[in-house]
């Protein structure tokens, strides 16, 4: 079902590192290659809206002003509610509704909203039209908790089939076809060829802590190794003249030394600009710099 070569790259960071800017450049870069491309954020507090200066939602939503990129903003509520339609639906014709009443009730648990909002989330790597998929994901605690899911369900399913037959959500026999539909979107995740796993930081203390830490846990706990590491908001060295910019200039690059040496990944520097990353037009600018950096470090590796 799914497009066999479809590429799948997450962003994740401490909130306000600026994972949806950088998600967002990645989505126009690609959509200019001429890549259909879609960019879905699962954070609730999104601002894709406001970064592409339309209305999105909970809907796969054409961008314009540019060729081949859609966005969708996913709602946990809507997406539990379809979630929940979409498992009572087959059942109508086959169950009286005293015992479809019993179903929906035990549908009515917070594993549903969990199992929701995942399911939302791998209905994109299973979506044949898209050539490229790209998550503006939570900050990195509620990420790996979501990620974390197709891993628990699939033992919890497979322990329940031994056990009583049944799970927070009911019969075990209702959840079978999903537990191959986690399997197989864990195997996705791992795959370095299809999914790129990029943290988004800043040179501070505290972003770079938080990312060590969930770099740590993506691996350890789901067997997910982060592809690569942007360093945002580096102060231009020409423009820190004055010595407080210079101060923090410096600051800056001894951070980035110690991500260097802490964080083993491929790493590219991202410029502070002078004003915000909203439009298709800046994003153009910021993607371009992103690309160049990778050239640049494939110039450097002689490949
Ligand atoms: N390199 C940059 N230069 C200028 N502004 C930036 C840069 N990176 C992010 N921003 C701005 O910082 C704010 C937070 O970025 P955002 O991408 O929304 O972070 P996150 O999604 O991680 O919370 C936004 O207003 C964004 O436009
Ligand atoms: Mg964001």
């Amino acid at each position: 079902m799914q497009n066999r070569s479809a590429k799948f790259i997450f962003f994740s960071g401490k909130g306000g590192v600026g994972k949806t800017s950088m998600a967002s450049a990645t989505a126009v870069y690609y959509a200019d290659q001429g890549n259909k491309t879609l960019i879905v954020t699962t954070d609730p507090a999104s601002n894709l809206a406001d970064v592409f200066g339309q209305e999105i939602g909970h809907k796969i939503t054409k961008i314009s002003g540019i060729e081949n990129l859609w966005a969708m903003e996913i709602d946990a509520d809507k997406a539990t509610a379809e979630y929940k339609e979409n498992a009572l639906e087959p059942l109508r014709e086959l169950f009286p509704e005293e015992m479809l009443k019993v179903f929906e009730e035990q549908l009515n648990s917070p594993c549903t909203e969990e199992m929701a909002a995942f399911d939302k989330f791998i209905e994109f790597m299973h979506n044949p039209e898209f050539d490229v998929v790209i998550f503006d994901t939570a900050p990195t605690g509620h990420t790996l908790r979501l990620l974390e899911l197709p891993a628990d369900w699939s033992r919890h399913i497979e322990a329940s089939k031994e056990g009583s037959g049944q799970t927070c959500m009911g019969p075990v026999t209702m959840l079978e076809e999903s537990k191959a539909k986690y399997d197989e979107a864990i195997k996705l995740m791992k795959d370095q060829s299809r999914t790129r796993f990029v943290f988004v930081v800043q040179p501070e203390a505290t972003p770079i802590a938080e990312t060590k830490r969930s770099a740590t846990e993506l691996e350890e706990k789901i067997g997910i190794r982060g592809t690569e590491l942007i360093i945002n908001g580096i102060l231009p060295e020409n423009e820190c003249i004055d010595p407080f910019f210079k101060k923090r200039y410096e600051m800056q690059m001894k951070y980035v030394e110690q991500i260097r040496n802490e964080i083993p990944l491929p790493t590219k520097l991202m410029y502070l600009r002078e004003r915000d990353l909203r439009g298709i037009a800046i994003l153009r600018e910021v993607a371009q710099e992103l690309h160049q950096e990778v050239e640049a470090e494939a110039v450097a590796q002689g490949d």
